[in-house]
């Protein structure tokens, strides 16, 4: 435990810098809040027109969530007065606190102390815990997000489809990788409630030619 909460803190400080917002006011486009559907993320940055932010974002979102996981379980804690107790350094096998890290990313991406703690959906985070996780998993979660969103042209269906497809596939890589993935999609099915009322009447946004 004592490496294991500077861990999530670490993935949770990087999880919480919020790429859209950040890339958008430098692209002198106001505030994304207040465009679209109000998040922070690729696919409302993309209802600005700006496919290249809106790629950006998508990329540094992701990035941010596989650098958590990858300093984490790499002993990022190590840094942190815990991980130095008995003079042992935590540098080394201790991939299930890069999960730990991971999960602090998505919660760093959802609830940022810099924004009040309204944050994003976490579906391009999720993308990166989950590929630095377990590349296979992550790649078959993108499969589904990719297979939906191109045949609806619903990001969010998109996502939480792949939501649902991926803690059952983590099973194949032991139970750890599968509560960790189950972890990220409940997180990400919870951001999405507003999503979900909009697909439900009908009314959410599809993405993609000019919308
Ligand atoms: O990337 C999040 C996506 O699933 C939904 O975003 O802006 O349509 O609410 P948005």
């Amino acid at each position: 435990l004592l490496t294991a909460l500077p861990t999530l803190l670490l993935g949770y400080l990087l999880g919480s810098i919020p790429f859209g917002l950040l890339l958008t006011r430098a692209a002198g486009l106001g505030d994304i809040r207040k465009v679209g559907s109000g998040n922070i993320g690729a696919t409302n940055v993309l209802r600005t027109g700006r496919k290249g932010l809106a790629a950006a974002t998508l990329l540094l979102d992701a990035l941010k969530g596989a650098v958590a996981v990858w300093l984490g379980g790499a002993g990022g804690a190590m840094v942190l007065p815990g991980a130095l107790l008995g003079g042992t350094m935590a540098w080394g096998a201790t991939p299930w606190l890069g999960l730990v890290a991971g999960f602090g990313a998505m919660l760093g991406h959802a609830f940022p102390v810099w924004l009040g703690f309204k944050g994003g959906k976490g579906v391009a985070t999720a993308l990166g815990v989950l590929l630095a996780a377990s590349w296979w998993l992550g790649l078959a979660a993108a499969a589904a997000w990719l297979l939906v969103a191109f045949t609806t042209r619903l990001s969010s269906l998109a996502a939480m489809v792949a939501c649902a497809v991926t803690p059952v596939l983590a099973l194949l890589g032991g139970w750890k990788l599968a509560l960790f993935a189950l972890l990220v999609a409940l997180l990400v099915v919870y951001r999405h409630q507003g999503n979900i009322r909009r697909l439900l009447a009908g009314t959410e946004p599809r993405i993609g030619r000019g919308a």
